[in-house]
């Protein structure tokens, strides 16, 4: 055969540059790029992002990584007949035999065998479980004490209101922390008669009047404190469930259209006004995590906001989300 002379020069040149011919090199190089785009890219995203977990490379992406690699080699490899028939040199030895007769066998065994799996394992039609629709309000896990939770700061207790009606005579109404300084700033401002002033709704109105005139009665200033505690609420949402749920609190925030399951619209009646407070307090305090498995196929990116915020601050906002979704929670059974 005439590539005989140039099968010897492209053996010596292979040989030299990796010391195991062009065949393996090229089969190497293939495990070499599947590896780093299977294993090492997630490995080392996640010494970049300091996250618990690696960040996975899209599947799609490895093909097609793996297709231009495949291409590169294809170019490399057909550079010249000698590089060509270095390559096909084990191929050929393998056909004619000059391994031995087992290796050829099991080669054109293998062969077929993985192909027609291959094609069964793509059009053998699957038994799968049907698929079903998303269970939105899972319970199995959710504890049963908490079905009678009754948001505290929805109808506050006579000691409450009376403490409350002291601290607004004394111009002195405590505030959560997270808005004190606007509330500061809004008063060096406007250099108001009252530190309420700024709550602008008609039962805070009332009560200011009637502080005013010195003669409060008690259930004026129960709505009144209830309007408090609403604005300390419709703040914490501003600040943590905004970017999510959304100004509108129908689940169209600025990060919404981020996930394939999308945020809660608590103006939609299917959500939360079909479940009792203390549910939805579970809901909130255990995200996304807390969930069992037939709230899937979709994870929940709903945080876990037990971790980040206190009781009364996870009440106060659910407080603010269902009257900013002007809807009212179901009511628990047997009361
Ligand atoms: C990172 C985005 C994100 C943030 C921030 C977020 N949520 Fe969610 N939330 C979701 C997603 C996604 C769902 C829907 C999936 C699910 O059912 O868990 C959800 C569901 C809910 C539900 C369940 C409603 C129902 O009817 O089952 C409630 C209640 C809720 N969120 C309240 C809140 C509150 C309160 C905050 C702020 C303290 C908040 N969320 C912040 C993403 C978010």
């Amino acid at each position: 055969m005439s590539t005989g002379e140039g099968q010897e020069k492209g053996k010596g040149k292979g040989k030299a540059r990796f010391g195991i011919g062009r065949f393996w090199s090229m089969v190497l190089t293939l495990v070499v790029v599947y590896a780093i785009l299977k294993w090492a890219i997630p490995a080392i995203s996640r010494q970049i992002t300091n996250l618990p977990f690696p960040l996975p490379v899209p599947g799609t992406l490895i093909f097609m990584f793996m297709v231009l690699t495949v291409i590169a080699l294809f170019l490399l490899v057909t550079f010249s007949q000698a590089h060509l028939d270095e390559f096909l040199r084990p191929v050929r030895k393998l056909l004619r035999a000059e391994y031995g007769k087992p290796p050829l066998i099991a080669v054109l065994c293998a062969v077929p065998l993985v192909i027609g799996w291959q094609v069964y394992d793509t059009t053998v039609p699957k038994i799968a479980v049907p698929s079903a629709l998303r269970i939105q309000h899972p319970s199995s896990n959710f504890p049963k004490s908490f079905e009678a939770l009754k948001n505290p700061f929805a109808s506050p207790t006579d000691a409450e209101v009376a403490a409350f009606v002291e601290q607004a005579k004394a111009n002195e109404v405590a505030l959560i922390p997270q808005v004190m300084g606007d509330v500061e700033r809004w008063m060096e401002e406007a250099d108001p008669d009252h530190m309420l002033a700024f709550i602008p709704t008609r039962p805070m109105q009332r009560f200011l009047e009637q502080l005013a005139d010195g003669n409060v009665d008690t259930e004026t200033a129960r709505a009144a404190l209830v309007e408090k505690h609403l604005f300390e609420g419709r703040a914490l949402y501003a600040m943590n469930c905004r970017a999510c749920h959304g100004d509108s609190v129908a689940g169209d925030g600025p990060m919404a259209d981020g996930f394939k399951l999308r945020p809660i619209n608590f103006t939609d009646n299917g959500t939360i006004e079909t479940i009792v407070e203390g549910y939805t307090f579970w809901r909130v305090s255990n995200g996304g995590p807390g969930l069992p498995t037939e709230a899937t196929p979709w994870d929940s990116a709903m945080p876990e906001w037990k971790l980040s915020l206190t009781e009364e601050e996870r009440w106060k906002i659910i407080l603010a989300e269902y009257d900013l979704a002007e809807k009212t929670p179901r009511i628990p059974e047997g009361h």
